[in-house]
């Protein structure tokens, strides 16, 4: 590595030191943000499956994934679809507007595959009538479980109105993703998002939150099939962060920033070496 990289991983590790952490997930860290509102997100390398049964680190997926989710924010912002990305600080770190996340998953998917295929005993590739979105709540102690629309009011999850709003963005977010990946020559199968609630004086919003990234979607090459995402990992099928940097070539990534090209080639280098 050079000394130019080797100096910036330093002081991005100082600066992150330097900061209060907030909450650790399996995928990311959250951080206290430089003022106030903001949270820095920083993508781990960690992947987990099946509940964190299954863990391994997978050198690159966090760049990876803080690249991927960007280029995604920032084009459903440009559509109108109100998120918390403001801006993306290195190659691991992006600025968030902080919000208090809705417990619960929101699923969308266009083709059968996963735990719906599994549950209603659909053969996994099945195109679906229409977009199907589902509910899981967020609680690890109780493997997310999926929840009907009347649970979540119910119980306070979210309101009524709230939930008309999760569903109406869910499958906006769908249709462009759809379109978006289409292009590049990928079927999105499904994917998962979260929300939160972003209060500022006496409004609340709700925003897209969290991440969309090949860890949070289904994403088969349209030609072949090959699975471009994280069920490469949970179904060992190999070649993980190569699918995923597949998906970054194709959105552009690399072409649109010469620069990452040298930190991607950085990411690749270091998991040949393993
Ligand atoms: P599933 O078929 O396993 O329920 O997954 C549906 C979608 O949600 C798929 O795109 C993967 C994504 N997902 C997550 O992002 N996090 C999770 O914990 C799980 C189980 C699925």
């Amino acid at each position: 590595m050079r000394a130019g990289d080797s100096r910036g991983l330093r002081s991005e590790s100082q600066i992150m030191s330097r900061r209060k952490q907030i909450y650790e997930g399996k995928a990311k860290i959250l951080y206290e943000g430089p003022e106030p509102g903001t949270l820095v997100q920083y993508f781990k390398d960690d992947a987990t499956a099946f509940n964190a049964q299954k863990k391994a680190t997978l050198q690159g997926k966090g760049v990876l994934n803080n690249r991927i989710s960007e280029h995604i924010m920032v084009a459903l912002g440009r559509v109108g679809v109100q998120n918390h990305f403001i801006k993306r600080l290195n190659m691991r770190e992006q600025l968030i507007r902080k919000v208090d996340i809705i417990p619960l998953e929101v699923i969308c998917r266009n083709v059968a595959a996963g735990s719906m295929a599994k549950r209603l005993g659909i053969e996994e590739g099945e195109e679906l009538p229409r977009a199907i979105v589902e509910f899981c709540l967020k609680r690890d102690d109780l493997n997310d479980p999926l929840i009907a629309e009347e649970h979540a009011t119910a119980f306070g999850w979210a309101s009524p109105s709230e939930i008309d709003e999760l569903i109406a963005t869910t499958l906006r977010v769908n249709d462009f993703l759809q379109g978006m990946f289409f292009a590049i020559g990928i079927r999105l199968v499904d994917f998962k998002i979260e929300f939160g609630r972003h209060f500022d004086g006496d409004t609340v919003q709700i925003l897209l939150a969290d991440e969309i990234s090949p860890d949070s979607c289904r994403l088969w090459d349209l030609e072949t099939g090959k699975k471009l995402d994280k069920d490469r990992f949970r179904r060992d099928l190999g070649d993980v962060t190569e699918a995923y940097a597949e998906v970054a070539t194709r959105l552009g990534i690399l072409k649109d920033n010469p620069g990452e090209v040298t930190n991607l080639s950085v990411v690749r280098n270091e998991k040949n070496k393993d």
